[in-house]
């Protein structure tokens, strides 16, 4: 081997124990997927890890989808740039529980535009999982790239022990795209905790009347298919749209709206699998059971 390699080598075993490390001192990672981008994945996670923190938990959001670093903007977070501590990225406080780290928070804005060659995209994957300084945390909540190619595989290699929920609309192609993640997990031994069906149909914030867009029924049929739970659904809401463009995300604690409640029970239900409660009910297959009767 020569020099060059031997140092290359050394720096990769230098990361995969800082990775290691950094990850030791978190309960449970949550990657959050799916089978391509614009279904709700970066809402979800972002509104996830605010009712985990609000509910007490200690919690880390780490966005990890280069092509579309989303979270600051969820969270009014643009322009905000990370510190560094000798060497490692300091995350950004968000909220009482709530500490916060997105490629948006490393990049000076004008170098927003960059475009990422395969080892540069790998580095930075790897920098991200494993250069924060999260301390203790109950959850890291990690929202990852879309679909099931090489960048959701080296998160998933570089996070082992995580578990995942995978997101997804209703409409049959969508439903196609669960059938691969749900494949993609057992490949990389993610433990799968169930499907989170978003933009499941519209309620009226008028007269509550709802309509089904996309048709009834595809989450139950695919979750019972391929033997998954069902997390929960959660309806179109212009409200979601608005508290996404504003940088305050507060579906989960104010509102009353439809949506706002399924997010919660999705959530219970998370912990419930997770935190393995056995006095809270298992919201996720009364839910699935309250759908099949319907
Ligand atoms: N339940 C919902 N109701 C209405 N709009 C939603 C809902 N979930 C997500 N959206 C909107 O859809 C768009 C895509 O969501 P986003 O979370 O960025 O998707 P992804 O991360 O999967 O690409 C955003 O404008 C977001 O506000
Ligand atoms: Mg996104
Ligand atoms: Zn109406």
């Amino acid at each position: 081997m020569d020099s060059r390699n031997r140092k290359r080598k050394k720096e990769a075993e230098a990361l995969d124990r800082e990775v290691k490390l950094a990850l030791e001192r978190v309960k449970y990672k949550v990657l959050v997927l799916s089978g391509k981008g614009g279904v709700g994945k970066s809402t979800v996670a972002t509104n996830l890890a605010l009712t985990l923190a609000e509910a007490g938990r200690r919690v880390g959001l780490l966005d990890v989808d280069l092509h579309g670093p989303s979270i600051p903007t969820l969270l009014g977070l643009t322009g905000k740039r990370a510190r560094f501590v000798d060497d490692r990225i300091m995350p950004i406080q968000h909220a009482e529980n709530l500490k916060v780290i997105s490629m948006g928070n490393l990049l000076r804005g004008r170098d927003d535009a960059v475009i990422w060659r395969g080892p540069l995209k790998m580095k930075a994957i790897t920098q991200l999982i494993g250069g924060v300084e999260w301390g203790d945390l109950d959850y890291l909540v990690v929202d990852s790239p879309p679909g099931t190619g090489d960048e959701p595989l080296s998160i998933a290699q570089l996070i082992p022990g995580a578990h995942a929920v995978v997101v997804t609309t209703p409409q049959e192609i969508s439903l196609s795209d669960v059938r691969k993640s749900v494949g993609f997990c057992n490949e990389v031994g993610l433990k799968l905790i169930g499907l989170i069906e978003n933009m499941s149909g519209y309620v009226c914030p008028n007269c509550g009347h709802r309509d089904d867009i996309f048709g009834t029924g595809g989450g139950e049929r695919t979750a019972s298919q391929l033997s998954l739970r069902l997390l929960g659904k959660i309806p179109i809401d212009s409200g979601v749209v608005r508290a996404g463009d504003s940088g305050l995300p507060r579906l989960s604690k104010t509102e009353e709206s439809p949506a706002a409640e399924a997010f919660r029970r999705v959530v219970d239900a998370i912990r419930s699998v997770l935190e393995n409660d056995a006095s809270a009910p298992d919201r996720a297959l009364v839910e699935a059971d309250r759908a099949k009767n319907e």
